[in-house]
């Protein structure tokens, strides 16, 4: 791949530019492409290294040579409901904790946690594949509400979910700030879905797993749910992790933040029956991201604004016929191709060196989703590869050039 040009070690100051190469780490997201010419841009992890202050937590770990099951020690209990405080402005008690190895299970635990076989769950579309799943191993059923435009902005219809509704649902799911559409919730549509789950009952559990990857956050600030207050808090489940914002999914530890003593028992009961231990290296990696990460944090948010700006400049000067609505938050591009006719998108951008994945997966055939978690060269060689494919496409099908 010869437009990685020459790697160097990664660095110890924020450099966001440099090219690391994941090849023959066991990447998920590059191993999918072994030996094929197609740039990953697909699942959400980053191409960055990580801030120093986690790599040197996770030596100082490792260095101790047993790697027994971990409970939840103070330090990283501390060092969230701090970040919690400083961050996003919220009193937690770390008792309301709950660590998980992963938030994917949580999305499950939290339908296990509320109502049984044949009860619902209601989420909105598009949305990260597993919320169209989680509800299926506690045997409850899922109801889908697509989200809505109105003023130009995507946001939820409060018309069709009531018209959703039935006396069986019980539980909402939500992402926030979500993925893949990049809104950032407002305060106040926030607090009308507290209002909307406190009038019929609902518990809501709030994915916030992008929390704080925000692209412009003096314009688009992030409201956690555990700033909603009545009813909705007897039934809240709020999930975060460091694992996104600090690039270390694979350490494999998130944590939902449940305030009810009862909602808390009844998830801890779903996760007993779902999950394993969580790492101690997660452990090591949450509490360093939180207590010594934030500076790091917010060069990145920079940096990923400006792999926006550059899509958003890249699609309006070569490919205005795809559409793609306006990120506030997330390092994952949302684009609408319906306009390239393409019958099968991600395999044509293949086709082209690009691997992205598939909006059909999020409830949204004709879309692809691409991930800009990456030095800016590659996002420029990804979209100089983009725009072969839809070239080809315009050929393809004879479609007007603009
Ligand atoms: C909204 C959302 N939730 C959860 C996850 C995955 O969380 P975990 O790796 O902790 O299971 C992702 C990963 O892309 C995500 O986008």
């Amino acid at each position: 791949m010869g437009w990685m040009g020459d790697m160097t070690e990664s660095e110890t100051l924020p450099d966001f530019d440099t090219v690391v190469d994941r090849r023959g780490t066991g990447s998920l997201k590059w191993d999918r492409y072994e030996g094929r010419e197609v740039l990953p841009m697909w699942v959400a992890d980053m191409d960055f290294a990580v801030c120093p202050a986690i790599t040197q937590a996770l030596l100082a770990r490792v260095a101790h040579p047993v790697f027994g099951y971990t409970r939840a020690y103070p330090g990283p209990g501390e060092a969230v409901t701090a970040y919690l405080k400083r961050m996003h402005g919220v009193e937690a008690d770390p008792s309301w904790i709950v660590w998980m190895p992963g938030m994917v299970p949580g999305l499950a635990m939290a339908a296990a946690a509320v109502g049984g076989p044949g009860d619902e769950v209601m989420t909105f579309t598009p949305v990260y594949p597993p919320f169209l799943s989680a509800h299926a191993d506690s045997g409850h059923a899922l109801v889908t509400v697509p989200l809505t435009e109105s003023g130009g902005r995507i946001t939820f219809d409060f018309a069709a979910m009531e018209a959703a509704l039935t006396p069986r649902t019980k539980l909402v799911l939500l992402c926030s700030p979500h993925n893949p559409v990049g809104r950032v919730w407002t305060r106040q549509e926030l607090e009308a879905l507290a209002v909307f789950c406190g009038k019929h009952g609902l518990a809501l559990c709030s994915d916030e797993i992008h929390c704080d990857l925000l692209l412009e956050p003096e314009r688009s600030p992030f409201t956690t749910a555990l700033a909603l207050e009545g009813k909705v808090r007897e039934q809240l489940v709020v999930m975060m992790a460091a694992s996104k914002t600090y690039n270390v999914p694979g350490l494999g530890l998130s944590f939902a933040i449940i305030p009810d003593a009862g909602m808390r028992r009844r998830f801890q009961a779903a996760k007993n029956c779902f999950v394993a231990e969580t790492s101690p290296l997660g452990f090591a990696a949450t509490e360093a991201a939180y207590r010594e990460g934030e500076a790091w944090r917010e060069a990145l948010c920079v940096y990923l604004r400006g792999n926006r700006d550059l899509i958003v400049a890249h699609l309006a000067e070569h490919a205005p016929e795809v559409k793609m609505p306006h990120m506030e938050a997330t390092y994952l591009a949302w684009f609408d191709v319906r306009a390239l006719g393409l019958q099968n998108p991600v395999a044509h951008f293949e086709q082209y060196g690009l691997g992205l994945s598939n909006g059909a997966d999020f409830g949204a055939p004709g879309f692809v989703r691409l991930n800009f978690g990456c030095p800016r060269r590659v996002l420029q060689e990804g979209l100089r590869r983009f725009q072969a494919g839809v070239e080809a496409a315009r050929l393809l099908f004879a479609l007007p050039h603009r």
